[in-house]
């Protein structure tokens, strides 16, 4: 395992969620990986007052759940936690900057990295602050938790005061959905071989369908969600960089601004939505009261912190096209939604049919060949293929070809370690360039707009099933059935 160099990671907001259940599980890994030199230090900042044995306690049970009994030591942990440090610190306390700045003081050279984990409209007095108290070094970094802004107009306020501070090469814009395994191994498949690439376009691909489904709600999130969205949540940016990666030209190298100038190309070449265009290619739904594995919860609206009237999309379906040479006229389908009926990420590349078919096909099976690539709940890659079935007749059926090229007993990385790692590393080639940024949100806001201004109300759909049923029949006019409804 490769030591990355030593650094000083800082984590503002150090008592929140992703802190305790991504940041200080996937560092523990690393340092169970022995990638960590003994020289690196966590430093968690909070608003609250703690000791550092208080935040320890705070973040245990929320972290300790992250991380699976294989490989939970406790020696292990007792030699990671040492490595962390927590300070109280008001984003707009001058003195608490200063503080900091007095703590790092004899790191001057290390890596030193800003994580900003708090609510986007901190982020510019933040970075406002850490110049004013000199702490941004040559060698140090930003990162920048998603959403950035509600729409391009907010971006461009924090980016542009984000960049007075620290130029473009030190800002990582993190979308974690770039750190997942399956997400590495789809450019490894696509890019690490030569025979993918002659199927990869229209002409062989009927339609792309990409599924983001989750079974969880708004777990206490409510305010937040009730501004944001799913367009906002998981659109814009996740659905938005998985759809890039199947979508890109090969890069002339996996340098970051060459695989990024890749994925600009293809946000850039996405059919704009005209508000006639958003209702017959968009359809957004919100969760009503259902049972999800079997348990009752409770519908939107009344999970705290949501307005009583809230319109608030927490499910998208659309049909996106792609003007360029590759993909004319293939429809690419994405869907992701909360209180699913279960937890399914997956990208299915479905392929044409045979033009003349001269084996039957068993009961069931459609007889064309597909390409998994799935995320959630286990990461992993499929192509069906149809063979004989066992017998004597020439009856073929699906076959799985598992093409899981990290092998099965290995433990997949959380995306968040990958990431990490990449940035004390210097590496940007899987964070979100700012003209990728802006472009995406150029392709939602007219969507933003139809919804935010328009008197329906969205379509419900009963926890714990499909969604609602508006997002089948606009597949359907595809003559397409969304691959296993989720
Ligand atoms: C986050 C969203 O970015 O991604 C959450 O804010 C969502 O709403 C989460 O639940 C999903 O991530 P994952 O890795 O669990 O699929």
């Amino acid at each position: 395992m490769n030591t990355v160099s030593p650094f000083d990671l800082v984590i503002f907001g150090g008592t929140g969620d992703l802190a305790a259940r991504k940041l200080i599980p996937a560092l523990y890994h690393r340092h169970c990986a022995e990638q960590l030199p003994q020289q690196a230090r966590i430093i968690a900042l909070g608003r609250r007052n703690l000791s550092r044995d208080a935040y320890l306690e705070k973040i245990f049970e929320k972290s300790r759940a992250q991380i699976s009994n294989n490989y939970f030591k406790k020696r292990q942990w007792k030699a990671f936690t040492s490595r962390i440090e927590y300070q109280q610190l008001d984003a707009a306390s001058d003195a608490d900057f200063a503080n900091l700045a007095e703590y790092l003081r004899d790191a001057q050279e290390r890596v030193r990295i800003f994580y900003l984990s708090t609510s986007p409209d901190l982020f510019s007095g933040i970075c406002e602050r850490l110049a004013h108290s000199k702490l941004v070094k040559p060698n140090s970094r930003v990162v920048l938790e998603k959403p950035l802004g509600r729409d391009l107009h907010s971006a461009d306020l924090i980016n542009a005061c984000v960049e007075s501070v620290f130029s473009e090469k030190q800002i990582y814009r993190i979308d974690h959905y770039l750190g997942k395994e399956a997400v590495q191994n789809l450019m490894a498949l696509r890019f690490g071989n030569s025979i993918f690439e002659p199927l990869w376009s229209h002409g062989k691909i009927r339609d792309v369908q990409i599924t983001l489904a989750e079974q969880i709600g708004v777990e206490g999130r409510g305010e937040f969600y009730d501004k944001t969205g799913t367009l906002r949540d998981m659109v814009q940016n996740h659905l938005m960089q998985l759809l890039c990666i199947v979508a890109m030209e090969p890069p002339i190298s996996m340098d970051a601004d060459n695989v990024r100038d890749e994925k600009l190309k293809v946000i850039r070449s996405l059919q704009r939505f005209s508000p006639k265009d958003v209702l017959a290619n968009t359809v957004r739904g919100q969760y009503r009261a259902g049972k999800v594995d079997g348990g009752k919860v409770p519908g939107y609206l009344d999970e705290p912190g949501i307005a009583a009237d809230s319109r608030t999309e927490t499910f998208v379906a659309l049909r996106a096209r792609i003007n360029n040479w590759r993909w004319s006229g293939v429809p690419f389908f994405l869907r992701t939604g909360k209180r699913m009926h279960e937890q399914v990420g997956e990208v299915v590349i479905n392929f044409y049919s045979l033009p003349h078919a001269i084996f039957p096909v068993a009961e069931g099976s459609n007889g064309t060949n597909r390409l998994y690539i799935r995320l959630q709940p286990q990461e992993s890659i499929e192509l069906h293929l149809m063979a004989k079935q066992a017998g004597d007749r020439n009856i073929l059926k699906p076959v799985k070809l598992d093409l899981d090229l990290t092998g099965q007993n290995e433990r997949h990385l959380d995306a968040y370690e990958r990431l990490l790692m990449d940035v004390v590393r210097g590496n940007q080639t899987l964070f979100v360039r700012r003209d990728e940024l802006n472009a995406a949100w150029q392709w939602v806001e007219p969507i933003m707009k139809v919804w935010e201004s328009s008197e329906e109300a969205p379509d419900y759909y009963d926890a714990g099933t499909s969604g609602p049923e508006s997002a089948r029949n606009l597949i359907a006019r595809n003559r397409v059935r969304w691959i296993e409804d989720v």
